[in-house]
C-alpha cells in the first residue's frame, strides 16, 4: 500500500509540476500556468481537481505523446467561501489546444456547474482546435457552445482570456456573460493574421487584429481589460462577489449602511443646471452607491452610456446611466447594444436596475442609421420592456424623445420614476421644437430672433417645466438631488419583493 501511495503522490507531483521547458516558455511570455492562475483565482486550498489523469485516446502522429490532463485543468473551488466551477486551459500542453478528451473534461465541469447552481469560470489560453484530432475537436467545441447556451441565464458564466483564443474558440467567451482580457497577452479572432494575409493580402499583427485594446474599445467583445493577470483575476473575484450563484438565488447582500437616511448635498453641485453643460456621470453614481469604487463594464467601449454593478444599502444593483461627458450622453448603436445586454443580464439574475437619465436623444447621422441604430436601439427597448426586476428611474436633467422612452420610462414599465427639479422631459429641446413648430412664422418674421426667443420661453413654460411630467403621472416624485441616494434606497426596499409573471409563450423574438 505504501508503495502505491508513494507512486500516486509522485505521479500527482509530476503532473502539477508540468513540463519544465514549456512552463519556462510560458513564463517568458509573461504568462502564468493554469495552476498558478487557479491559485490566484480561488480561495487557498479550496480547489478540487477532476480528471487529472485523463489522457487523449487519439491515434495518428500524436499517439505516443499522451500527457495527463490533456491540456486543461478542471474542477471546483471557492471564492470568498462561495462555490464556483472552473476550467483553465494549459498552454504548456499542446498549446492548450482542444481535442476530444480536453473537451470532455470541460463538458463534465460545465454540467456539474449547472447541476450545482454555481458560476462557471473559464480561463482560456489555447491554440484552438487540436489540429491532429480533426473533426473530433470541432465536435468538442460544439459541445461547449451548446452548454454555454443551455446554462445562459441559469448560472453566471465568466470567460477570462489570458492568451490566444482563436477561431471558433472565441465563440465560447462571446456566449458567456462577461469576458475579461489581459492586455499584451490575450487575443481573440476568428481568422488569424496568416489566413488574412493569404486570403486578402492584408497584413496585420495579432494585437492589431484582436488584442485586448481592440476588443475593449472597438468591438465590445471584452467586458473588462486588465494590464496583468493578477489584477484581472482579482477583479474576477470581485465580480463573483456581486453575483448570485444562480438565477434562483438573490444576489449576495452586504450589511445595510443606512442609505435610506443619507443626504448627499454634493449631488446638486455635480450636475450643472444648463442642459448642455457636460459633467462626469461617474461622480454622480459614486455619490448614490455605497462604494465609490463600483464595477464598471465596458469602460472604454460605448462610453456614452455607463453600465455598472454596485451596491445600494448593501444590496446589489445594476446601474445604467447616460454619460454627458462623452458625445453629450447621446444613445447610439453601440451604447444601445451595451446597455441592452447589461439590462438582460441583470434581469436574468434578479439584479434590480437603477437608470440615471440625462439624454439629448439618439445620435443623428447617416452613419448611425446605416449601421442599424433602429435595430440596436430596439434591443435596449426590448430588454427594458421585458425586465421584471425592480426598476427605478431617476431623471437628472434632459430626457428627450425616443431616448427618454428607452431609458426605462414609465410607459415601458419602470416601477418608480424620480426626477430632479432640473428635469426636462420633452419630445425635443425647446429651440429645436420651436424651429419645427413655428417654421413658417419664423421665416416670415422681419426680426426672427426676438420672436424665436419668446416662443422658446413659452414652450419651456408650458411643456418643459419640472412638474409637467409629474402632473401627468409620468414621474412619481420630484426630489431634492441631495436626497437621491436615500430615495433610491427607499424605492428599492419598497420593490424588494416585486413579482411579475411573464406572458405565456415559448420565448420572445429579441431583435438580435
Ligand atoms: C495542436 C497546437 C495548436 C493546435 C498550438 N499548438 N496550436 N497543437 N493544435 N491548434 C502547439 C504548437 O504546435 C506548439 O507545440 C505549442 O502548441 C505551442 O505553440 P507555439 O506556436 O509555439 O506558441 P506561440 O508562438 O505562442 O503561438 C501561439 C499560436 C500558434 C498563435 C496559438 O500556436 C498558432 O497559430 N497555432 C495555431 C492556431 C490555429 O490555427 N488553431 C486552429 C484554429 S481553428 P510544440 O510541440 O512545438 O511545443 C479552430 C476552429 C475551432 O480553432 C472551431 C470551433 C467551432
Amino acid at each position: 500500500m505504501g508503495a502505491l501511495r508513494e507512486r500516486l503522490e509522485r505521479f500527482r507531483d509530476e503532473i502539477v509540476a508540468g513540463r519544465p521547458a514549456a512552463v519556462e516558455r510560458q513564463h517568458r511570455k509573461g504568462k502564468r500556468t493554469a495552476r498558478e492562475r487557479l491559485d490566484l483565482l480561488l480561495d487557498e486550498d479550496s480547489f478540487l481537481e477532476l480528471d487529472m489523469f485523463r489522457r487523449h485516446q487519439a491515434r495518428g502522429p500524436q499517439a505516443d505523446d499522451r500527457p495527463p490532463t490533456d491540456g486543461v485543468v478542471t474542477g471546483s473551488g471557492t471564492i470568498d467561501g462561495r462555490r464556483v466551477f472552473v476550467y483553465a486551459q494549459d498552454f504548456t500542453v499542446f498549446g492548450g489546444s482542444l481535442g476530444a478528451a480536453h473537451a470532455a473534461k470541460i463538458h463534465k465541469v460545465m454540467d456539474l456547474a449547472v447541476r450545482n447552481g454555481a458560476p462557471l469560470i473559464a480561463l482560456n489560453d489555447s491554440g484552438g482546435a487540436r489540429i491532429q484530432e480533426g473533426a473530433m475537436a470541432l465536435d468538442g467545441y460544439g459541445g461547449i457552445f451548446h452548454r454555454n447556451v443551455r446554462a445562459s441565464g441559469v448560472i453566471p458564466q465568466i470567460s477570462v482570456v489570458l492568451g490566444p483564443c482563436a477561431g471558433g474558440a472565441a465563440y465560447s467567451p462571446a456566449l458567456t456573460d462577461f469576458t475579461f482580457m489581459v492586455a499584451e497577452t490575450a487575443q481573440m479572432y476568428l481568422t488569424g493574421p496568416d489566413v488574412i494575409e493569404a486570403v486578402s493580402g492584408e497584413r496585420v499583427t495579432h494585437a492589431e487584429l484582436g488584442g485586448a485594446q481592440v476588443h475593449g474599445t472597438r468591438t465590445g467583445v471584452a467586458t473588462f481589460v486588465h494590464d496583468d493577470e493578477e489584477s484581472c483575476l482579482a477583479d474576477v473575484r470581485y465580480l463573483v462577489s456581486l453575483l448570485p450563484s444562480n438565477y434562483l438565488e438573490r444576489p449576495p447582500s452586504a450589511a445595510p449602511c443606512g442609505a435610506a437616511a443619507s443626504v448627499r448635498p454634493r449631488l446638486a453641485d455635480l450636475v450643472p443646471a444648463e442642459p448642455n453643460r457636460p459633467y462626469d456621470m461617474r461622480k454622480v453614481i459614486a455619490e448614490i452607491v455605497d462604494d465609490p469604487d463600483f464595477l464598471e463594464l465596458h469602460e472604454d467601449w460605448a462610453a456614452n452610456v455607463i453600465c455598472a454593478l454596485a451596491r445600494i444599502d448593501g444590496e446589489v444593483v445594476g446601474v445604467v446611466a447616460n454619460q454627458p461627458l462623452v458625445l453629450a450622453g447621446v444613445l447610439d448603436a453601440a451604447a444601445a447594444q451595451k446597455a441592452a445586454r447589461f439590462v438582460r443580464f441583470c434581469d436574468a439574475f434578479g439584479i434590480p436596475l437603477v437608470t440615471l437619465v440625462d439624454v439629448p436623444g439618439f445620435l443623428p447621422g447617416t452613419d448611425q442609421e446605416h449601421s442599424g441604430v433602429i435595430r440596436h436601439g430596439a434591443k435596449l427597448l426590448y430588454a427594458y420592456c421585458e425586465a421584471t426586476v425592480p426598476r427605478v428611474q431617476v431623471i437628472l436633467r434632459k430626457a428627450y424623445g425616443g431616448a427618454y422612452i428607452v431609458m426605462d420610462s414609465r410607459s415601458i414599465g419602470t416601477d418608480l420614476s424620480l426626477a430632479w427639479p432640473t428635469n426636462e422631459i420633452a419630445v425635443m429641446g425647446a429651440e429645436a421644437a420651436v424651429n419645427v413648430v413655428h417654421r413658417r412664422e419664423l421665416a416670415a418674421a422681419e426680426e426672427p430672433a426676438p420672436l424665436r426667443s419668446r416662443l422658446v420661453t413659452e414652450y419651456r413654460e408650458r411643456l418643459m417645466h419640472p412638474y409637467y411630467a409629474a402632473e401627468q403621472g409620468l414621474v412619481d416624485a420630484v426630489i431634492d438631488p441631495a436626497q437621491t441616494r436615500a430615495e433610491v434606497a427607499r424605492g428599492l426596499a419598497m420593490l424588494r419583493d416585486k413579482g411579475v409573471a411573464p406572458p405565456a409563450r415559448k420565448h420572445g423574438n429579441v431583435p438580435m
